[in-house]
């Protein structure tokens, strides 16, 4: 199955994107971390993306259609995947129609007020890229991965007024993709427990 994870930054989409994963046994795939990995890596290409997602911009259509083209080539994801955020743009969702086959596309819908609270809490693994969070998805250990025991971080776009910026490019430019996949299209509610918005993402890709 290959699934695309639309929503506002903030909205659950890594969070759910792990448990889809594990539940279907299939790739979740974040151009958000394929970002991150290749900035730590201190590269021209790293710090040209650096250079956008600090400022809560996006990465310009022709990069990140290459970084997800080198990543969709290895062999997990001969049986299918989950996007975690891409396409974001109208460019970037006609690159994948001419490319693959998206079986469904699911919508975790959170209004921008949840998303600024949330945002504030947010703990990332830098290691293998787990999100927590200080209120609503702790780790059994403050500040400590629960997977990998590497020390937790917060992102460098995590900041009130990225976030704010980030919340408006969604609205400009990847809101509108909620008509382009409409026909596909699981809408849930993203405001809920992490586990029952799971159980109904699971039991909606069912039907
Ligand atoms: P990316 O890393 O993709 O960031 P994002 O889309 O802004 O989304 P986030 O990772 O911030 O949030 P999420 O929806 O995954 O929420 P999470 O599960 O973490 O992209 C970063 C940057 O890279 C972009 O700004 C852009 O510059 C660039 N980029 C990436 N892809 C691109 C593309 N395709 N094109 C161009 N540029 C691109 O949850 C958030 C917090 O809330 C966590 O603390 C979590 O524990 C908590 N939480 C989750 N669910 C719940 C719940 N139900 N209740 C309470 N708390 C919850």
């Amino acid at each position: 199955m290959k699934l695309i994870l639309l929503g506002a930054p903030g909205a659950g989409k890594g969070t759910q994107a792990a448990r889809i994963s594990a539940a279907l046994g299939i790739p979740a795939i974040s151009t958000g971390d394929i970002i991150r990995s290749a900035i730590k890596t201190g590269s021209p290409l790293g710090l040209e993306l650096k250079s956008y997602t600090d400022k809560g911009a996006l990465v310009p259509d022709e990069l990140v259609v290459a970084l997800l083209q080198d990543r969709l080539k290895d062999a997990d994801c001969e049986n299918g995947y989950i996007l975690d955020g891409f396409p974001r743009t109208i460019e970037q969702a006609k690159f994948l129609d001419r490319a693959v086959h998206i079986d469904r596309v699911v919508n975790i819908v959170v209004e921008d007020e949840v998303i600024v609270r949330r945002m504030g809490g947010r703990r990332f693994c830098p290691t293998c890229h787990a999100t927590f969070h200080t209120v609503y998805s702790k780790p059994q250990v403050e500040g400590i991965c629960d997977h990998c025991k590497a020390p937790l971080t917060i992102r460098d776009d995590d900041k009130p007024e990225t976030v704010l910026h980030r919340l408006k490019v969604y609205h400009d430019q990847t809101e509108p993709l909620e008509a382009h996949y409409a026909d596909i299209m699981l809408s849930v509610d993203g405001t809920r427990d992490v586990e029952v918005i799971a159980s109904e993402i699971l039991e909606g890709l069912k039907a």
